[in-house]
């Protein structure tokens, strides 16, 4: 188990003029273990900062984040996070990228290639594996960068905007590989996107966020049985709601 909660957490910058931006203002935010989250809102409104908070990459500036009752000092291992720009090492082959982080996490060198193919597999790039990076499509590279995250066995997975740079078909078929995995492993994933049908498709739960300060406006659960009709009625009303919502935050 592995409950992930933020108390009054805060965060400032200070930008231009000194002037202090409040990336993020007094959240409380609780997410269960299992939970697929989507964490929607404007540019600006805290989505990567509260990512970085989460993973302990950034520090707070006030309040607690709590992973089973228990403080979260520095880096927090539970987490890994995925980005939309792929950052895969470019001199390793597929393979080799996530045999990498099989070797970071300590597997047994006897062990890793068994699961860095079985992780691809799981991807969906068994046949890749000998392949660079950069002979990949965008869309294959992200599930590199998928693998690569699994195989750090993380029970959180934080994915900022991962899908945001694919097109819409590469996308679509990215969020049901997503899924299956979500539904294989049972992580705990949050996502970040400002692709409201993306967020429906995906998510037990649509945070909604807005700016100035960053903040959370609404938490809405999202019930619909999988996999999701894009097309039906209730779908479009949900849409409908939050965009709403981003539109005129509460
Ligand atoms: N390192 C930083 N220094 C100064 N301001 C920052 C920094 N990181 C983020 N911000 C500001 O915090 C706010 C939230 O940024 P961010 O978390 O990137 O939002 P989002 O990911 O939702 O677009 C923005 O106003 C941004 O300019
Ligand atoms: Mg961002």
């Amino acid at each position: 188990m592995k409950n992930l909660v933020l108390n009054g957490v805060s965060r400032v910058f200070s930008g231009e003029d000194e002037r202090e931006v409040e990336a993020l203002f007094n959240l409380d935010i609780k997410f269960s273990a299992g939970e697929f989250v989507s964490i929607i809102g404007p540019t600006g409104c805290g989505k990567t900062t509260l990512l970085r908070l989460i993973s302990g990459l950034e520090p707070l500036t006030s309040g607690q984040i709590l992973i089973d009752d228990k403080l979260v000092k520095g880096l927090n291992r539970a987490c890994t996070l995925v980005f939309q720009q792929f950052s895969l090492f470019p001199w390793f082959s597929v393979l080799g990228n996530v045999t990498f982080a099989l070797e970071m996490k300590g597997i047994d060198k006897s062990r890793q290639h068994q699961e860095a193919s079985a992780l691809l597999k799981l991807v969906g790039l068994e046949g890749a594996a000998k392949a660079r990076p950069y002979e990949l499509s965008g869309g294959m590279q992200q599930r590199v960068a998928i693998a690569r995250a699994l195989a750090y066995d993380p029970e959180i997975l934080l994915m900022d905007e991962p899908f945001g740079a694919l097109d819409e078909k590469t996308r679509h078929k990215l969020q049901d590989v997503l899924l299956d995995i979500w539904q294989e492993k049972r992580k705990t994933i949050l996502f970040v996107t400002h692709n409201i049908d993306e967020a429906v498709y995906l998510a037990d739960r649509i945070v909604v966020m807005a700016a100035e300060p960053g903040r959370v406006v609404k938490d809405i659960p999202i019930t619909l049985p999988r996999p999701r009709n894009r097309l039906s009625e209730e779908f479009t009303e949900l849409h409908i709601r939050i965009r709403n919502l981003i539109e005129i935050p509460g």
